[in-house]
Formats: C-alpha cells, sequence, structure tokens
C-alpha cells in the first residue's frame, strides 16, 4: 500500500516537473509578450478605427453605445491581429521572438491605418489609401520578404476598408478598393525582388501605377459606375502607386535603419573598393584584401547556387576579416615568407591575437558605420570552432609542466552563422584557406578537402543555428569545389607557402606553424 502511495506521489511529481518545465519554456520562448503587443494594438487598432471628429471635440458623445461599438471593434480585430500573428509567426519567426522588431511593424502598421483613418475623416479620394497601404508593403518587402509584404498587405487593405464605415459613398466602393489596392500591392511586391539600381523603386511604382490605373476601369465598368467617377478613380489610383516609389526613394535610408536591414542598392555601395575601410583593407593588408575577394567571389557562387542572397555573401566576405587590419603581420596571408610573428610567442599569446580579430573586426564595423546587416560575417565566420594548431600546442606545453588545457579557451567566442549566407562564408572561407596551402591542388584534393571541412563543421555543430538543409550543403560544396578549381586550375603549389608544413593549414587561413613544429595528426 505504502509502496504504491510512494510511486503515485512520484509519477504526480514527474508530471508537476515536466508542466513547470513547458511552462518556463512557453515564457521564455517570447509568445507571451508577443500575445501582449498583439492585444495592445487590437486596442489601440480599435481606437483607431472608432475616433471621429465628435469623439475628438467633445467628451459628452462618449455614451455606452459608442464604448459598446469600440468593444466589439476591438475584438474584431483581436481575432484578425490574432491571424496576422500566426501568419507572422510561421514565415518570419525572428519577429516574434525578437519584440523589438514585432514592435516597429505593429507601429508602423498602425500608423498606416491611421493615416487611411484620417484621410476618410477628412474625405480624401477613398482611391489614395492605396498610398499608405503600398508604403507598408513594399517597406517590408525591404526590410523581408515578398511573402510577408504579400500577407501583410493584403491584412491592411482589408483593415482599411473597414474604416470607411460610417461613409456610405465610401463603403458602397469597399470591395473595388478591396480588389484595386489588394491588387496594386500583389504588382508592386512582385516587381521590387531587388532593388539593384536607383531607379527600381521608381520603375516598380510607375508600373503598377499603369495596371492599377486599367484595374480601376475594369473594376468601375462591372460596376457600372459614371465615366467621370471611372475616370477620377483611376487617375486617383494612378497618381497614388507612382508617388509611393518617390516617397519611398526618400525613405529608404530610415527603413534601412529601423528595420537592421540593407537594400541591394546599399550593399553594392559597400562593395565599392572606395569605401575607406576596404581601401584601407587594400592598402595596409593587400593578402587578406585579396583572401576576401577571393572568398567573396566564391560565396556568391555558392549562394547562387541555394537560391540565398548571393550579393549579401559577396560583400559580407569583403568585410569578414577586417580585424585583421589591426595586427595584420599575425595571419598567414600577410606573413613575408621567412618570418613568422608566432615564432616569438606562447600558444596562449597567439591565441588570444588570433582570436581578437573577430571582437577587433566588429569594433572597426561600428566605427566605420558598416550596415548591421554585414556584422554577423565579421561575428560568426569562424563560430565557436578550435584553433587548432595552438590548442595542440598549448596541450604539448601543458603536459611538459603536468598541466592541462581546456579546449573551450582555444574556440573563438562564437556565435555560430545564424543564416545560410554566415554559413557559406564560413565554409568559403575555411576552405579557401586549406586549399591555398596546398602544394598540389588538383580537382580531387579539392573535393576531398572542402568535403572533409564541411563535414567537420557540420559535425561540430558549427551550423546548427542556421536552417542549412542537408541537400543545401551539398550544393554549396559542389559550388565551391567548382569555383577553387577554376581559381587554382594552372597552379601546382602556391609559391609562397612552399615551405610551410601542409598540415598547418588544415585548419584555416589564419595563421601559419613555425617551421620547426610538427603538428599532431587531426
Ligand atoms: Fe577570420
Ligand atoms: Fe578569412
Amino acid at each position: 500500500m505504502t509502496k504504491k502511495k510512494t510511486k503515485r506521489v512520484d509519477t504526480r511529481r514527474v508530471f508537476e516537473g515536466e508542466s513547470a518545465a513547458k511552462r518556463q519554456k512557453f515564457f521564455e520562448s517570447g509568445i507571451p509578450a508577443s500575445l501582449l503587443l498583439l492585444l495592445v494594438y487590437s486596442v489601440l487598432l480599435g481606437f483607431v478605427l472608432t475616433i471621429h471628429q465628435e469623439l475628438l471635440s467633445s467628451a459628452a458623445a462618449w455614451n455606452w453605445q459608442v464604448i459598446k461599438h469600440l468593444f466589439d471593434i476591438t475584438v474584431m480585430m483581436l481575432m484578425v491581429s490574432v491571424s496576422l500573428g500566426l501568419y507572422i509567426a510561421l514565415y518570419e519567426p525572428r519577429i516574434v521572438t525578437n519584440h523589438v522588431r514585432g514592435a516597429i511593424l505593429l507601429a508602423m502598421l498602425l500608423v498606416m491605418v491611421g493615416i487611411i483613418r484620417f484621410g476618410v475623416i477628412q474625405g480624401w479620394p477613398a482611391y489614395l489609401m492605396i498610398v499608405p497601404a503600398m508604403v507598408a508593403a513594399v517597406m517590408i518587402t525591404i526590410a523581408y520578404n515578398q511573402r510577408l509584404a504579400l500577407g501583410i498587405g493584403f491584412y491592411l487593405t482589408l483593415v482599411g476598408v473597414m474604416t470607411f464605415r460610417e461613409k456610405p459613398e465610401f463603403f458602397r466602393q469597399g470591395m473595388a478598393v478591396l480588389l484595386t489596392v489588394g491588387f496594386g500591392i500583389g504588382i508592386s511586391v512582385l516587381l521590387l525582388k531587388e532593388i539593384r539600381n536607383r531607379l527600381t523603386l521608381i520603375k516598380a511604382c510607375t508600373q503598377t501605377g499603369v495596371l492599377v490605373f486599367i484595374m480601376t476601369w475594369v473594376v468601375g465598368i462591372w460596376q457600372d459606375l459614371p465615366k467621370l467617377e471611372i475616370w477620377e478613380n483611376s487617375l486617383w489610383a494612378f497618381f497614388g502607386a507612382i508617388s509611393v516609389g518617390f516617397v519611398l526613394q526618400g525613405l529608404l535610408p530610415i527603413i534601412e535603419r529601423l528595420f537592421q536591414t540593407a537594400t541591394s542598392l546599399t550593399l553594392l555601395d559597400y562593395s565599392e573598393a572606395t569605401k575607406p575601410l576596404l581601401k584601407r583593407l587594400a592598402v595596409e593588408v593587400p593578402g587578406t584584401f585579396n583572401h576576401s575577394f577571393q572568398i567573396g567571389m566564391m560565396a556568391e557562387a555558392a549562394a547562387e547556387a541555394i537560391g540565398a542572397n548571393g550579393l549579401l555573401c559577396r560583400v559580407g566576405s569583403y568585410y569578414h576579416d577586417i580585424g585583421k587590419l589591426t595586427k595584420p603581420r599575425y595571419f598567414v596571408e600577410n606573413q613575408a615568407e621567412l618570418f613568422n610573428q608566432h615564432k616569438e610567442l606562447s600558444p596562449t599569446m597567439s591565441r588570444m591575437i588570433i582570436l581578437g580579430h573577430v571582437k577587433d573586426g566588429l569594433e572597426l564595423a561600428r566605427e566605420y558605420k558598416i550596415p548591421k546587416i554585414l556584422h554577423q560575417f565579421i561575428e560568426t565566420h569562424h563560430g565557436t570552432t578550435l584553433v587548432e594548431f595552438f590548442y595542440h600546442e598549448a596541450t604539448k606545453k601543458g603536459a611538459e609542466a603536468g598541466q592541462t588545457v581546456a579546449e573551450t579557451e582555444f574556440r573563438y567566442p562564437g556565435p555560430k552563422p545564424e543564416s545560410k549566407e554566415a554559413a557559406i562564408v564560413m565554409l568559403a572561407d575555411a576552405v579557401e584557406g586549406a586549399t591555398r596551402a596546398m602544394q598540389e591542388p588538383t580537382p580531387s584534393r579539392i573535393e576531398n578537402v572542402v568535403h572533409s571541412m564541411a563535414m567537420k563543421r557540420l559535425m561540430d555543430g558549427q551550423f546548427d543555428n542556421c536552417d542549412l538543409t542537408m541537400r543545401e550543403l551539398h550544393l554549396i560544396e559542389r559550388s565551391l569545389i567548382k569555383s577553387l578549381c577554376g581559381m587554382y586550375h594552372s597552379r601546382i603549389a602556391y609559391p609562397k607557402l612552399e615551405k610551410a608544413k601542409p598540415d598547418s593549414h588544415k585548419e584555416g587561413p589564419e595563421y601559419r606553424a613555425p617551421e620547426n613544429v610538427s603538428l599532431p595528426t587531426p
């Protein structure tokens, strides 16, 4: 009897422990805070949709009827917003986990609905609603992606049409506006896959304007509207869509800063060799400059092979090793053939210098105001990998002195790559260094090195935080092999490194083993 009771108590404890762990996981997931944000947003949205001139000017106008209406509309908005939240969580989960991003997005939607509502109260033409709705959709395309922009754009159009509620002449037009503005959002978002030059935005919005003009005519004829009204509506929609291009052209730097992103336009700008940091890299550390440009080429091709952002990979590669500017001579690509700075140092000192280039790089990136999106390549290009050569050196010296050396001390601080692009640059960096050290880079040797590097990083958990699939990793490997074979097809041995031990570069391009030291087998 007592045994049974004890068993029951134990089972209950296990269940309680499990549910406590689940509760803690739920609170740590960021979902409660996101729900709270959605609730606040829905209440504010309810206010925006309820408010009108009379309520603003007289406190007496707030009767029971108005409060009931406010409650109804808030509940309705909450339901719609929850479905919006689920959509965001499905396609862009980082907005759910990063509450600042979530708050910025909801605040922007609130401002856009507020503008639409203000226009309705002021009696502006209904079709002008296309301006704020399209601005929001294009902003989301720039900051995130087309799929999210389409979903949120259609949601905004729906909520926007609801602001027409107490204007019967507008409400009659609701369906037509819904169709036309929704169509305009779809077209503008689909036309804006990439902003590669200054005219892209204006061109896409003008094309949208023409199509929206036609759509308004078609819908007007379907609704049997008088010709004059159709002309009026289509011209408002046309000029509204065109104006979005100009508005966004001016807002682009603010959007990039607000959402911590960079358009292809900005990335191309930062890829120019005339940019101060790249200029310094070329003049002060030409070895690193060449290494970065070769990685850029390889990473861009590999990214395009899996449909990732090739341009981001290329520009990210250019900046990944800028930290080497502070102590360039300690890195193999900048060392004179016969002199190795690490000969004079203890493994611990060498470790500090090698690991320090990540931190120094980030500091330089902040100082030179490099876009935030490029910082990930500096931070994560070594992930938490081990500085193998100096770790083995330290273990050897430690063994002689009867001390043990912690492996973690010789690992880069991380973080691990969190995007496919960062993972590609990490791998390109590692294989470029390893193949450069090969005396006879034949295609089969290159293939072996690339595959073993990729597998080593995979098994070391370096790709744990990015959603790279095995198939994508395979495609990246194929692309890197192709690029490296193209680069080395005419070379038998890299002349500068003939004197270095071939194994000394197995773990990347950062440092060279002193000639008098043999490296343990990896
Ligand atoms: Fe590096
Ligand atoms: Fe590098």
